[in-house]
């Protein structure tokens, strides 16, 4: 990736973020040392594997490996981009990012995201104002069952007028309505007149999870087709990140002990009022990874709860499916099978809360899930069945990263296809899986360079005990001219920390390499790390000779050597035998 932002300004704002205070805002840790520990927020974590230095500013677990600084954090955590991440981090110092002149692109999408922002906030209060004077829209929404606090919280609103006086309202010069038009907020008919898509339709605003609103659900109340439009995606709306009714969850909720999963907003809507409090869609589009990622953060258990029609059930199983590698002794999903023809929204109102609530407590687990449907249409009498089934069942199960969880599903197909011996088919699928294992092994030799390079990395005031470059410089060692430019990095940045190091080597060639070294277990204790160091350093020394020696010999049988060559290989001799 080309650097957009400048260098200094990223150095800076490393400097100024304190990786602990970042993390510690969205996971609990607990000092431990010198060190903050917790449970891996990547993996399925038992023990608090991950750990935070205050010192390094670089985080790093012991089980998953995953490592970084507060930036990688932000982009593993949040799922932000690079870009955004580094906005992340001014907006919490409240500071702009000085955009470097030849990236007038990043700058301009940096100011155009702020007015989107700003123009899609003023659009939603028009139409949050409008609901309360059209009648139609109004009683819509009663006759619906939407009582006037929902109405509120949820922001809800209605798009009636014509383009004329919405363009009026929120003074729109024709520079901007060309963006308008641009970002699909606004269109164009046959006649050129423009127009808002959502005309008629009430409104569903979408906010992120700071409360901004980024874009809009619509639903026709005179049931023109399509019953919803969603508004098009923008520089600040993904549908595939974003979660109807999380950010109103969130603002009461800090942990919930489950979330919800819906299809529709009136469902998100008609669930609330009747206090059914952890409620959250998925835009009308099918759950993603990214949704997923997303839900497990802020809860340990998803409960899909889709509607009782057969695409309903289609988008449970698919659910299932997409959200197994992300299962585990923790984290789980659960279903809820509505009666045919029902949503959340008609069987809240016909059965009342407490019903559902039962609904929710009895809702089915994921082992029974999985296995019902997987057995749809399979007939155990038949070996070829039995056959078909182990193999799309293995698969599916051998998604879920907990191996816990894995055999338990194993055992339970085995039982099923008739291996009455659990322990006859675990020994099958364990050895398989060992013979994967087995590859990460072989991995712990570094050479002298990696090792100099990995202390330096993981201690830049090492750096300090450098004077002279002279015997550095002048050598011949593969990786020294690495060395030589980290070393430079940190003279010039007294200080720095590795996770502000690291940074100066994102998107080259060299950061896999590096990042490896940053995480090496060199097993060296504190105390002895920079002596350590500076025998590594008198050891380049002596392989500078020893390659000088070599080349000498060499050369001594070929052409023989000058005097002053003589009296260097007898000089080099004797300070090797020193
Ligand atoms: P449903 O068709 O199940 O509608 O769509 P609903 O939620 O029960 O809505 P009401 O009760 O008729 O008002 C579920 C979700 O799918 C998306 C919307 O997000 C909706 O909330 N959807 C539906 C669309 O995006 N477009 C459509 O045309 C229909
Ligand atoms: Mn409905």
């Amino acid at each position: 990736m080309s650097v957009k932002i400048p260098r200094y300004f990223i150095n800076d704002l490393l400097f100024r973020t304190n990786i602990i205070d970042l993390i510690n805002t969205r996971i609990k840790l607990k000092k431990n040392g010198k060190n903050y520990q917790t449970n891996c927020p990547f993996h399925n974590d038992k023990t608090p594997s991950f750990t935070v230095s205050y010192e390094k500013q670089f985080y790093y677990c012991f089980g998953c490996k995953k490592h970084g600084n507060a930036i990688d954090f932000l982009i593993n955590y949040e799922n932000l981009t690079f870009i955004e991440s580094i906005e992340e981090l001014a907006s919490i110092h409240g500071i702009t990012i000085p955009f470097q002149d030849n990236t007038i692109y990043e700058k301009n999408n940096y100011l155009k995201k702020q007015k989107l922002y700003s123009l899609i906030d003023q659009i939603s209060k028009l139409y949050q104002k409008n609901i309360q004077l059209n009648n139609n829209a109004y009683k819509y929404l009663i006759n619906r069952g939407i009582n006037k606090n929902m109405i509120k919280f949820f922001q809800i609103g209605f798009s009636s007028f014509t383009w004329e006086n919405f363009s009026e309202k929120l003074n729109i010069k024709k520079e901007l309505e060309k963006e308008l038009l641009n970002y699909k907020i606004i269109s164009t008919n046959k006649n050129q007149k423009k127009y808002d898509p959502f005309q008629g339709r009430i409104i569903f605003p979408i906010h992120d999870i700071n409360g901004k609103t980024i874009g809009f659900g619509g639903r026709s109340i005179r049931n023109i087709f399509p019953k919803y439009i969603n508004s098009s995606e923008t520089n600040i709306f993904y549908k595939s990140k974003q979660i109807y009714g999380l950010y109103q969850l969130k603002k009461k909720f800090f942990k919930p002990e489950y979330i919800l999963v819906v299809e529709g907003y009136i469902d998100v809507i008609m669930l609330i009022q009747n206090k059914i409090n952890y409620v959250v869609s998925s835009l009308g589009t099918s759950i993603t990874k990214e949704h997923i990622k997303i839900l497990f953060r802020h809860t340990d258990t998803i409960i899909y709860c889709y509607d009782g029609d057969d695409a309903g059930k289609t988008a449970s199983w698919r659910a299932l499916k997409i959200t197994l590698p992300y299962i585990s002794d923790k984290k789980t999903i659960k279903f809820i099978i509505l009666p045919e023809n029902e949503d959340p929204d008609t069987i809240i109102k016909k059965e009342g809360a407490k019903k559902f609530q039962l609904r929710i407590k009895n809702s089915i687990k994921m082992s029974e899930f999985f296995f019902k449907n997987i057995l749809n249409g399979v007939d155990l009498s038949s070996n070829n069945d039995k056959f078909y089934l182990s193999i799309r069942a293995l698969p599916l199960i051998n998604l879920i990263p907990s191996e816990i969880i894995r055999i338990y599903l194993r055992q339970i197909l085995g039982r099923i296809i008739g291996i009455l011996d659990d322990n006859q088919f675990e020994k099958f699928l364990y050895e398989k899986e060992q013979k994967n294992k087995n590859i990460q092994y072989k991995q712990n030799k570094r050479t002298l360079m990696q090792k100099l390079i990995g202390l330096l990395i993981q201690n830049p005031n090492l750096s300090n005990l450098v004077v002279s470059k002279k015997n550095l410089e002048n050598s011949k060692i593969k990786g020294i001219s690495i060395f030589l430019n980290i070393l430079k990095i940190c003279k010039t940045h007294p200080n720095i920390n590795t996770g502000q190091l690291l940074e100066f080597y994102r998107g080259s060639k060299i950061i896999n390499i590096l990042k490896t070294l940053s995480i090496w277990d060199h097993m060296i204790i504190e105390e002895k790390i920079e002596n350590m160091f500076l025998d590594l350093l008198k050891n380049i020394h002596k392989k500078n000779l020893e390659i000088r020696q070599k080349y000498l010999i060499s050369k001594e049988r070929i052409h023989g050597l000058t005097i002053y060559e003589k009296q260097e290989i007898w000089s080099i001799n004797k300070k090797l035998k020193k």
